[in-house]
């Protein structure tokens, strides 16, 4: 298997999206706003607009992930995580001087201070969710940069790139401390997704690993306003600082309705057991009100392109083992199940977190540590955003709904 059958997946799966989709309707959320303007709001902030931006745009009708102007699937076959990440922070494809430099500033990031390295042993692995360990390591970053409070753009740029380079190396770190293992120092002969992959698991990945692991962090880079990137954007509004805000970041996306599901979907897979057996579980938590993990979306009412990709991928890395081979046949299973029931009339689909941690655990990556690996790729569309913000900053400050009395008398303790 090589990086070229990985390329020619995501091709087919983007003639397959451009079919599925072609009658849908034709975008919205694109045009100029003049504030202020009218929207219908629904809990959860659904509908609510938060800003205009020019990084990222998503279509759940369509089933589109553009950065930038550049759809998902073209970025998954031809470009690398390095590049998208210049895509998404600076405006443009690099050309190849500028995608060296950026390369080299991104390798000569990626070693951490000592005391973060010795802050993350002290951490308990059995009670310690390996998110929480990432959310301290970069706190503790920001506690020894002495240049961590300056918010100009320009600082925090440079704090961006930092913390793009240093995810990976802090969460590969916080994998190998969990295994008992010392933390690897980073190699700069690699790209980043190799290096990555390389520091989470002892061993330079193949050409078909390391491509796999490029796509799936170009993949996760940025998606709209998802609640962990407002969440950095929200922090990052009160002219705190860029460590604090990611740290804001990496708390709300450990959760399992957001990046948290992956590692729950593979334990379903686990919990189901075989093929034979999904019609009764599915039954069950439907009985249940239970929401199956890695379906559905707020944005997507089509097929998420990224699960669209991720799909075929993790077919194609069912075939290195007995075990993986049978977790694929029975997520297969449960997607034709579940899309028969709630797919057409419902608009429920996979979505990202459905395929990818079958892929991660194919690659014997840990299932604790999927969550982790989102937080090393979203951190690109974090920072990007938040720094797109800064430059025309106005804090984040929304109203709630009262819903309790207004006027009650005060009684002395002793009348109550
Ligand atoms: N399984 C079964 N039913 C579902 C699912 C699901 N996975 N997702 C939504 N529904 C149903 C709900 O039960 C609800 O039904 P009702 O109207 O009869 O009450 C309806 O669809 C709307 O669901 P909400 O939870 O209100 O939709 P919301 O937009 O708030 O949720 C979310 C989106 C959180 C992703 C939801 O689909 C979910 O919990 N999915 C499972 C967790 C998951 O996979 N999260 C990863 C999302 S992708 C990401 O963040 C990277």
């Amino acid at each position: 298997m090589s990086a070229k059958e990985v390329n020619e997946l995501i091709r087919q799966a983007a003639e397959k999206a451009m079919r599925e989709t072609d009658s849908e309707p034709e975008p919205g959320l694109t045009e100029e706003i003049n504030w202020p303007i009218k929207v219908e709001l629904h809990r959860g902030l659904a509908g609510a607009i938060s800003n205009t931006t020019q990084i990222g745009y998503v279509n759940g009708a369509k089933g589109w992930l553009i950065y930038r102007g550049f759809n998902c699937f073209d970025l998954a076959e031809k470009s690398s995580y390095e590049e998208t990440c210049h895509l998404l922070l600076h405006g443009r494809l690099p050309s190849s001087s500028e995608l060296s430099i950026f390369n080299e500033q991104l390798k000569k990031y990626r070693r951490v201070p000592q005391p973060v390295l010795d802050v993350l042993r002290m951490i308990p692995t059995e009670s310690s969710h390996p998110m929480s360990a990432l959310a301290t390591a970069v706190s503790m970053l920001g506690n020894l940069d002495a240049n961590s409070e300056d918010i100009s753009v320009e600082n925090e740029t440079e704090i961006s790139l930092k913390l793009i380079s240093q995810m990976a190396t802090l969460a590969g770190a916080i994998g190998r401390i969990r295994q008992g293992k010392e933390p690897l120092t980073p190699n700069p002969e690699l790209s980043h997704a190799a290096n990555f992959f390389y520091m989470l698991s002892g061993t330079v990945p193949d050409e078909m690993n390391e491509r796999i692991m490029d796509v799936s962090l170009i993949l996760h880079a940025d998606h709209g306003m998802n609640a962990s990137t407002f969440t950095t954007m929200v922090v990052n509004s009160s002219l705190s600082d860029m460590y604090s805000s990611v740290v804001g970041g990496i708390s709300s996306l450990k959760g399992p309705l957001h990046g948290g599901a992956n590692q729950q979907v593979v334990l379903n897979l686990r919990e189901i057991g075989s093929v034979e057996n999904v019609d009764s579980w599915y039954q069950k938590k439907r009985a249940a009100k239970e929401k199956v993990m890695g379906f559905g979306h707020r944005v997507y009412k089509a097929y998420d392109p990224r699960a669209r990709i991720f799909g075929p991928i993790a077919k194609l890395m069912a075939e290195k083992s007995a075990e993986n081979k049978t977790i694929y046949e029975i997520a297969a299973k449960l997607e034709e199940v579940v899309v028969s029931e709630l797919g057409q009339e419902r608009k429920i689909f996979p979505n990202v977190d459905f395929y990818s941690g079958i892929i991660y655990k194919a690659m014997g990556i840990d299932t604790d540590m999927f969550t982790p690996i989102f937080a090393v790729s979203r951190i690109a569309g974090w920072t990007a955003r938040a720094l797109e913000y800064l430059a025309d900053n106005r804090l984040f400050r929304p109203r709630a709904v009262y819903t309790g009395p207004i006027k009650i008398d005060y009684k002395p303790i002793e009348d109550r």
